[in-house]
């Protein structure tokens, strides 16, 4: 199938510079010669520059966990994709359900960030979830189905690959509770039919499906194994480095049933 794993930690409003560059320091250590899973960390903005220089020559790639569609101008407290392409980020996560929720970003906003991130460059790690209530009316595909379809319009074809999807079911997110490995993998395959209708089933194939929601060292390997998994957005197990390598050694799982 050809899709490498990607594990990707979002740190939130967490660790002060110095806390940053300690965390990425014992990761570095711990993921030398990691080559089965791509793996990506997003510091808060004023880290990055920081971890930017601790990971210079690793392999560990930079993301940020936010950003705006306009390239500069009167936004007062925004920072654009140029930006932060400038301080050396990869991956932008666009679209968290602490985004929509908390900030209220739409359907639309989050479309323009996508397109804003490949048209220069970034590459768009974009979440989708249900709310638990959403859940419990049977509503899940119908709001995965429109979170996609919105923050992908007009999202051109040929960087569809470049896009990464994190399903992050709310309900799961920072409370411990994850969705069982047949619950996610159930969505998973839904988002990859969902992409094959829209950008056809080569480029679909290739598309990453990250699954976020208390992942854990304990629970990453059974979803990990999971068909349509193809990695995890990581939020409090990715604030210490022996929980969040054990996360990406899970991605063995991969290899061992020769997925990546
Ligand atoms: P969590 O967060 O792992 O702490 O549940 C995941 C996320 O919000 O990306």
């Amino acid at each position: 199938m050809g899709r490498k794993p990607f594990i990707a930690g979002n740190w939130k409003m967490n660790k002060n510079i110095g806390e940053a560059v300690s965390l990425v320091e014992e990761l570095r250590a711990k993921l030398d010669g990691v080559e089965y899973a791509e793996v990506a960390v997003a510091p808060s903005f004023t880290a990055l520059a920081a971890v930017r220089k601790t990971l210079d020559g690793s392999h560990i790639a930079l993301a940020a966990q936010n950003m705006y569609y306009q390239d500069q101008g009167a936004f007062t407290g925004e920072v654009s994709a140029q930006q932060l392409i400038d301080i050396g980020c990869k991956y932008v996560i666009i679209g968290h359900s602490e985004r929509r929720n908390i900030f209220g970003e739409s359907n639309e906003m989050t479309n323009q960030k996508v397109r804003t991130a490949l048209e220069r460059g970034l590459l768009p790690i974009l979440c989708v979830g249900e709310s638990l209530g959403q859940r419990k009316r049977n509503l899940t595909f119908m709001v995965i189905d429109d979170q996609l379809r919105d923050a992908l319009v007009k999202a051109p074809h040929e960087d569809a690959e470049k896009i990464v999807i994190a399903y992050e079911p709310v309900w799961a997110i920072g409370t411990g509770e994850t969705a069982t490995p047949e619950q996610a993998q159930e969505v998973h395959k839904h988002i990859r039919e969902r992409l094959e209708s829209k950008f056809g089933k080569e480029a679909a194939a290739a598309i990453r499906i990250q699954y976020g929601g208390s992942v854990k060292a304990s629970n990453a390997k059974e979803l990990l194994a999971m068909p349509d998994i193809d990695g995890c957005l990581v939020g409090g197990a990715s604030l210490k480095a022996d929980e969040f390598a054990a996360i990406i050694e899970g991605a063995k799982i991969k290899e061992v049933k020769g997925e990546s």
